[in-house]
């Protein structure tokens, strides 16, 4: 796994390329050509995401299916130059970063992300207790602001769509952002505005209540 990537990009292009010699009138389009290679890039994250992006708790990898292109571009971009997950108590962000600084040129993240956006949404499996759903839609007020009444998320403002993300994710990613884990890097203006919210605007007992009524949101 640790030293896949590389190798595996090269026999990705060279099989595309390959393909295309063999398909020739089907790679004459630009767009086929970047879906093929998304597809074999994204081999070297299904491991961990899925292989329809549904995410692997026991792994700590979110689903990601479901998520926009412009976040997705944005979050694998930070993961490489260390906005994100370069903390040291970020343990599962390094895991993360490894991927990101591995793999990925420019032309490569456009590729796997024009794969990941365009997966259809898959269900997901809550593992927080059911949400008090008076105390998580008092709670949410606060954040529909910017994410949106059904947590579809605002690009405008790089709010992204958090409805029907993991619940267990999204509690911890709450938590990163109050320890200042997540958007505590020196230049993350974005996230530090969520990371003010989150220590502004939700009880750290009712993170858990938040975060499983966020997950049954409809986006
Ligand atoms: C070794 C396991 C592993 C691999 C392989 C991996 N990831 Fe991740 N990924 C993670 C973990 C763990 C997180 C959660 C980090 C955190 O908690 O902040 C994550 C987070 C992400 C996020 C942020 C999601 C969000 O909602 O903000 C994106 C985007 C992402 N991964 C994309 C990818 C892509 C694309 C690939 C393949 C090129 C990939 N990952 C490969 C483990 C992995
Ligand atoms: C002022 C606007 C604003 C408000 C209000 C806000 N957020 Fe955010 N949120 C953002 C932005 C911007 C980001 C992206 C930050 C980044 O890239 O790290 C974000 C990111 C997140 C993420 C990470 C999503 C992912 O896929 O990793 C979660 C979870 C989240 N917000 C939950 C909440 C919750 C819960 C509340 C209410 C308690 C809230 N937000 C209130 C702006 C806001």
């Amino acid at each position: 796994m640790t030293q896949m990537p590389r190798n595996h990009v090269g026999v990705a292009l060279t099989s595309v390329a390959l393909a295309c010699g063999l398909l020739g009138a089907g790679c004459a389009r630009g767009e086929a050509h970047t879906d093929l290679v998304g597809e074999q890039l994204y081999a070297a994250c299904e491991h961990c995401h899925g292989v329809g992006g549904e995410g692997k708790v026991e792994l700590s990898a979110p689903k990601l299916a479901g998520l926009p292109a412009w976040y997705l571009t944005r979050q694998l971009q930070r993961f490489k130059d260390g906005t994100r997950g370069k903390h040291p108590d970020d343990e599962k962000g390094l895991r993360m970063r490894a991927m990101a600084r591995q793999m990925m040129s420019d032309r490569e993240v456009e590729a796997v992300v024009a794969y990941v956006a365009a997966m259809p949404d898959v269900e997901v499996i809550p593992t927080l207790p059911a949400p008090d759903p008076a105390a998580g839609g008092a709670d949410y007020a606060a954040c529909a602001v910017c994410h949106g009444e059904k947590g579809e998320g605002n690009e405008s403002i790089m709010a992204p769509r958090i409805a029907r993300l993991n619940d267990w994710y999204v509690a911890s990613q709450i938590r990163k952002y109050r320890e200042g884990i997540r958007g505590g890097a020196e230049g993350d203006d974005v996230g530090a505005t969520m990371r003010e919210m989150a220590n502004k605007a939700v009880a750290p007992e009712r993170i858990d209540n938040l975060a499983a009524y966020i997950q049954r949101l409809p986006g």
